[in-house]
């Protein structure tokens, strides 16, 4: 599926974005191992977290959705998960593989993953490295998927540094350290986000440490805590920059999630100009959110700090829009973890903008991109969703009609996106 997108007047108004696909992700797999049943509310229905639900579901969980975003897990206990016949196939879903890895290799039984092209590409090593520490067996395919995770044995806790700056490592180790005997301990070298940590305390897991050193000890038990999701930050995102770089608009996003360790794309959009103010900011459980008023800016390029990467990392696509329109130059370091996200992100990216007559200055792990009035033309996304979103909001100000091809990965986080924007005016078809 392509989308065809005329330039438009972003007009002002109220939305709301989906769950958060992190958090929906995290409440149905701790959901599934808790004791008693876990009402969520405000579930992310998009294709990722479906395609973990349904593998919970082959792995003999009891799943109940009443409606679309309200899903009833049957928690079976730590140890009440059983084998599935098939290789479990979380789709496009790089944290439903690597938080279920976590999870399987601590069970008595064998298990498969699998996932579909995007997935098949994508780094296992860096979960397969330390989990193999703490006496997990997993093959792979040269450190990628498909993965067979053979049960049954016994783990130990580790004290392990992340090479990589990761909350889907940090997490399929905190999984596994639940089953693993004494201490597991994480030092991350760049603060990310800490759902896990979250919500594993509000279950009461054995988990305590400051930010960046997290420790966990064997679990016997988690009990079940019904979960409310806020809507999802790196949704709401491609919102904020249409609304900032729209000619006059004013945009209101109703009870977006603002954990910290998430919202580095509020602090750089801010720095670069952004007229973005946090409303009604409360706790939804564990999670903090706010509403999000946002109002058209003339944005300027700015350096973009490194310590600010992993705060924004799924953001990056459409930082890369704001950065084209951005008076000056705007430059990332650091962003080298883009290139092994759903696609080659910097490379995608940098491709897209050119397309549209933006000057882009890429090296390994960074870019520079320079200010410039985006033309009308044709965007691969490279099945990736938050490219396809990224142009898509580029291109509501181009000079004519864009056409982005092979979107249908949006569905993955951001099922509604063409509405949304509709809802505001743009004139976007599919
Ligand atoms: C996620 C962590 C990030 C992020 C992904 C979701 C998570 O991945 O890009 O979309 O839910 O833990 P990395 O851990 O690979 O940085």
């Amino acid at each position: 599926m392509d989308y065809l997108i005329q330039p438009s007047a972003l007009t002002s108004g109220t939305v709301t974005v989906p769950g958060d696909k992190s958090i929906s992700h995290r409440a149905l797999l701790l959901g599934a191992i808790a004791d008693g049943s876990t009402e969520i509310r405000g579930f992310l229905a998009g294709e990722d977290c479906l395609a973990t639900l349904a593998a919970l579901q082959k792995l003999g969980v009891p799943i109940e959705r009443p409606d679309d975003t309200t899903v009833r897990v049957g928690g079976v206990g730590m140890h009440g998960l059983h084998g599935a016949r098939d290789a479990l196939d979380l789709g496009n879903s790089g944290t439903g593989m690597r938080l279920l890895t976590g999870l399987l290799c601590g069970q008595a039984f064998d298990s498969g993953l699998t996932g579909d092209d995007s997935l098949a590409g994508r780094p296992m090593q860096r979960i397969i490295e330390p989990l193999s520490m703490m006496g997990a067996s997993i093959a792979s395919q040269d450190g990628k998927p498909p993965l067979q995770i053979h049960g049954g044995r016994d783990l130990v806790g580790i004290h392990y540094t992340l090479p990589v700056a990761s909350a889907q490592v940090k997490s399929a180790i905190l999984l596994a350290g639940l089953y693993a005997r004494g201490e597991t301990a994480i030092i991350e070298p760049t603060v990310t986000r800490d759902h896990t940590e979250r919500m594993l305390k509000a279950m009461g897991a054995n988990i305590s440490g400051d930010t960046g050193h997290i420790r966990i000890q064997t679990t016997e038990s988690l009990k079940a805590t019904d979960l409310q999701v806020p809507a999802d930050l790196s949704s709401a995102a491609f919102v904020i920059l249409a609304a900032l770089i729209a000619k006059d608009a004013e945009v209101l996003i109703a009870n977006v999630g603002v954990n910290p360790t998430r919202a580095g794309v509020i602090e750089i959009l801010r720095e670069m100009g952004g007229d973005i103010s946090i409303e009604n900011p409360q706790l939804l459980g564990e999670e903090p959110v706010a509403d999000i008023r946002v109002r058209s800016s003339v944005l300027h390029g700015i350096s973009v700090e490194p310590s600010l990467v992993s705060l924004a990392i799924d953001e990056f696509p459409i930082l890369f829009i704001a950065a084209a329109n951005a008076i000056g130059t705007t430059r990332f370091t650091g962003i080298g973890e883009l290139r092994v996200k759903e696609s080659d992100r910097i490379g995608a990216m940098a491709e897209g903008l050119r397309r549209m007559g933006i000057k882009v200055d890429e090296s390994r792990d960074g870019a520079e991109v320079h200010y410039g009035e985006a033309a009308g033309t044709t965007i691969d996304s490279y099945g990736d969703h938050r490219v396809a979103m990224s142009f898509a909001v580029a291109a509501t100000i181009a000079d004519a009609e864009v056409r982005i091809r092979n979107v249908d990965a949006v569905d993955t986080s951001f099922p509604g996106f063409s509405d949304v924007l509709g809802s505001l005016g743009v004139e976007l078809s599919a």
